[in-house]
């Protein structure tokens, strides 16, 4: 660790036992941290009665320790400042003959459940997440009211040290769950108690757990084909059987689902905006979906990632509004609506599964950190979270217009998706023998970042394209992307 006052080196080891001198263990030790790097160029060293104390040395020893490397270049004193690594070391550090990845490190024994996850995870490239024409899954970080957010935070630091900095509430800030209800009540339509809100640290967290106190190995879960793939890696390792369920015009297709899986035990969906073809659950196959789950003593995962992003006419009721048998568990993040980095997500549980969440959150957990919660509470409650909303929904309102004002050009190559919430959408190749990979390949080496359709499906669909996210990119990125797309095609 380092500070002003100089890092802590504890660990350099005196052994008294020895017959070398304690001041040349100290000489060997300094010397090492500095050539293997723990210590660079510029920093400063603890004063030597400052390592003699840690160290448990005499003061001498630590000076002569010290002195040695001096002479030799390896510290520079300066007066009145303190001693220092020599600039002359900074980038010299020494190679080490056997890195962890120059050798074949011994395999550790895993749980099957992991050992086949690893098999099954086809892709370990994540994308670029940089604000710029077509990325994905990012909002418009730009457009954030970082000077509330910042007062806001300042506010909460300064504020009661035990309600910062202690053990927070596992099931997460009472403000908060209660500010979220209230949000939920009045845009989502959905009534829930404060009590059935647990505060996780974003939806990939939530789809974990709620994937772990649910399924049992190989049990069966619907997934949208093509779906989302954080959600699906998640049950992926927890040892389920993902049975893609095919997706058409209005979101998943119940029917497929039941021919192939009736005996399910969770659903995943993403009904406001399905992720990634952009269509919305139609309300007859909503019904048909609880009607399902209800039958098979199935639960449903409604994933809202973005639907508070909508900008078409009255969005359809979430599927929670409309769970007459309490089976939907529904999960909410604020990656999107505030910015992802902040970890904070949040999921409603059925009235039915509140006691075993209680008991999971409280012995198993321990909750997210208080303090970010606590400014999302007063950002909410300020009223700075529904402006910010509306603001943001107007913007990518008109950043999906843009994109389809520039993706005239590709008429004839390509069918850009109109999307009605979120900030992203789907382009379909209109040859279907073009290549995906070798499309997005050229893309990225144009300095465009895409992805394939195909990189969501678990299972290869009829039809090929790339998903376009335009949120966190400006008018002119997006012609330009457009531009570029239209070169590839050409
Ligand atoms: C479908 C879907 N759900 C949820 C999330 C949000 O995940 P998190 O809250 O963990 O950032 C994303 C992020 O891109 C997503 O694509």
């Amino acid at each position: 660790m380092k500070t002003r006052a100089g890092a802590i080196l504890s660990s350099i080891r005196i052994d008294r036992g020895q017959d070398r001198k304690i001041s040349v263990q100290l000489y060997m030790g300094l010397r090492d941290i500095i050539l293997s790097g723990g210590l660079k160029g510029g920093e400063r060293l603890p004063a030597t009665r400052t390592l003699a104390g840690e160290l448990g040395v005499s003061r001498t020893t630590a000076l002569d320790a010290v002195s040695r490397l001096i002479s030799e270049g390896l510290l520079e004193s300066h007066i009145g400042a303190g001693t220092f690594v020599s600039h002359t070391m900074t980038g010299r550090v020494r190679v080490k003959p056997e890195t962890a990845t120059s050798r074949e490190a011994p395999k550790p024994r895993l749980s099957s459940s992991t050992l086949l996850a690893c098999q099954m995870f086809a892709e370990r490239r994540r994308l670029p997440h940089k604000s710029q024409a077509f990325v994905t899954a990012l909002p418009a970080l730009g457009l954030f009211p970082m000077a509330q957010w910042a007062r806001l935070s300042a506010r909460h630091l300064r504020s009661d040290r035990d309600a910062v900095m202690g053990y927070g509430n596992p099931f997460g800030l009472s403000r908060l769950r209660a500010a979220i209800a209230a949000h939920l009540n009045a845009s989502r339509g959905i009534q829930c108690e404060p009590e059935q809100i647990f505060i996780v640290g974003g939806a990939q967290q939530a789809f974990s757990l709620i994937g772990g106190m649910l399924l049992d190995q190989g049990e069966k879960v619907w997934f949208e084909n093509p779906g989302a793939i954080g959600a699906r890696n998640a049950f992926i390792s927890q040892g389920a059987e993902l049975v893609p369920v095919a997706v058409d015009d209005e979101g998943i297709v119940v029917e497929d689902g039941l021919a192939k899986a009736p005996d399910f035990r969770l659903a995943f969906v993403t009904p406001s905006h399905q992720q990634p073809l952009s269509k919305v659950l139609s309300l007859s196959r909503r019904l048909a979906l609880l009607d399902a789950a209800d039958q098979a003593d199935a639960f449903v995962v409604e994933d809202d990632y973005d639907g508070d992003f909508y900008f078409g006419d009255q969005p359809l009721p979430t599927l929670k509004s409309i769970d007459t048998h309490d089976r939907v568990i529904y999960v909410g993040t604020f990656s999107k609506t505030l910015f992802p980095s902040l970890r904070l997500g949040f999921l409603v549980a059925p009235v039915s599964m509140v006691d075993a969440m209680s008991s999971i959150f409280s012995s198993a957990l321990s909750g997210v950190p208080t303090w970010p919660q606590a400014v999302v509470a007063d950002f909410i409650d300020e009223g700075h979270f529904s402006t910010h909303i509306r603001t943001m929904r107007q913007h990518y309102k008109k950043r999906h217009e843009i994109l389809h004002k520039y993706a005239t050009q590709l008429a004839g190559h390509m069918h850009l998706q109109k999307a009605s919430a979120g900030f992203h959408t789907v382009g379909y190749f209109l040859d279907q023998a073009r290549d995906e990979d070798q499309f997005i390949k050229a893309a990225h080496a144009a300095g465009l970042t895409l992805s394939g359709i195909g990189r969501y499906c678990l299972t290869p669909i009829d039809r090929k394209g790339v998903v376009i996210g335009y949120g966190a990119a400006s008018e002119s990125e997006i012609r330009h992307g457009m531009d570029v797309m239209a070169q590839l095609f050409a």
